[in-house]
């Protein structure tokens, strides 16, 4: 597949199923910025620069977020082969650009855990949808804020009333600040409805927005709601936090982002995200302070009681490896 014969000792069709589990993890408009240099010893991953978001996302946080879950998805494939991922994050001069390098680390049976969450992959979705009225029960929003802790990461459960009304407002006028920015309209125009193998399509634009809703979701020009058919009146709202600022705590909120919502999944539950309030840097300076200015907030998302949503489309692996031998041996 990419004139490497085995990587990580796995034949070609195994590293493309690898691969494939990867890249089924969210990305900011579904822009999938994630490539892959494969040799005998390593899988590197790096960025893609033509899928950056200069308006929405101008330092590349929410792109590293996006590879970080790739990276989580891509060790969990590893582990359900029975290989024990090593990962380096930032490796530098080992492999210069790349955000981490993938290693053999030895091999290990996959436990129940793995294996849940393997199957949680193909069945994640972003469900921008009203959920079922129903409140997620606390035994599952303590199993969400372990999976954050599990990545060394922080999750915030908003379930203060004053404080959800203030996250609300602050959604609200970060909204505000995007949908008069022309560059980020321009953007989240260019990346929906149907292109072919990314974007947002249609079928997963939830409905349009109503004067009625409580949080402000981002309108990817759904379809008409059911008449009386709102927005649950409780979902559970919660902040994902890093313990640092930088690209290497990005990448570890990334995979922990995904550990959640894999971890939700399993649980039955869906999520769609509240980002604007992590994009607008004043907005999410006054997010920061408002949960006590020590974690760094990267991530707002809404989670409830779903119903089924069906799948965005991605990019062929082929599309997404780098060509050329890494730079470093092994
Ligand atoms: C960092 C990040 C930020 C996102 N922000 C939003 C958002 O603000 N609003 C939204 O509706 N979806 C958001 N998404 C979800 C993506 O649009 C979604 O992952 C992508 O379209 C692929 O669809 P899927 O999650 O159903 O596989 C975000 C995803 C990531 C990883």
């Amino acid at each position: 597949m990419s004139g490497v014969d085995e990587v990580l000792g796995l034949n070609g069709d195994e590293v493309t199923e690898v691969l494939a589990t990867a890249a089924l993890a969210p990305s900011l408009y579904n822009s999938q910025p994630w490539r892959f240099r494969l040799a005998h010893d390593r899988i590197e991953l790096h960025p893609d620069p033509a899928r950056r978001m200069p308006a929405t996302d101008p330092g590349d946080r929410e792109l590293r977020l996006a590879c970080g879950a790739a990276l989580f998805n891509l060790r969990l494939a590893l582990r359900a082969r029975g290989i024990r991922p090593l990962v380096t994050l930032i490796p530098g001069a080992d492999a210069p650009g790349a955000l981490a390098i993938v290693r053999h680390g030895g091999l290990r049976d996959f436990d129940d855990e793995t294996r849940r969450l393997v199957a949680a992959v193909p069945r994640r979705r972003t469900d921008r949808r009203p959920f079922r009225a129903a409140p997620v029960p606390t035994a599952h929003r303590h199993a969400l804020v372990r999976a954050a802790e599990r990545e060394r990461s922080w999750l915030h459960a908003v379930t203060d009333r004053g404080e959800r009304a203030r996250l609300q407002a602050l959604v609200a006028e970060a909204h505000r600040v995007q949908a008069e920015d022309p560059a980020a309209r321009a953007e989240l125009a260019a990346w929906t409805g149907p292109r072919g193998a990314d974007g947002v399509p249609p079928a997963s634009a939830g409905v349009r927005p109503a004067p009625q809703d409580e949080w402000a979701l981002r309108d990817f020009g759904g379809v008409e709601r059911v008449p009386g058919k709102d927005y649950e009146p409780d979902p559970l709202v919660v902040v994902l936090c890093s313990f640092t600022d930088g690209p290497l705590a990005e990448l570890q909120a990334g995979q922990a982002l995904q550990r959640v919502l894999l971890t939700a999944t399993d649980l039955g539950l869906a999520a769609s995200f509240l980002s604007q309030a992590v994009e607008v840097r004043s907005v999410r300076q006054e997010l920061r302070h408002s949960i006590g200015g020590a974690v760094v907030p990267q991530s707002v998302l809404r989670v409830g009681f779903g119903s089924p949503v069906p799948p965005t489309p991605r990019r062929a692996v082929e599309d997404l490896l780098l060509e050329g031998v890494p730079t470093t041996g092994r």
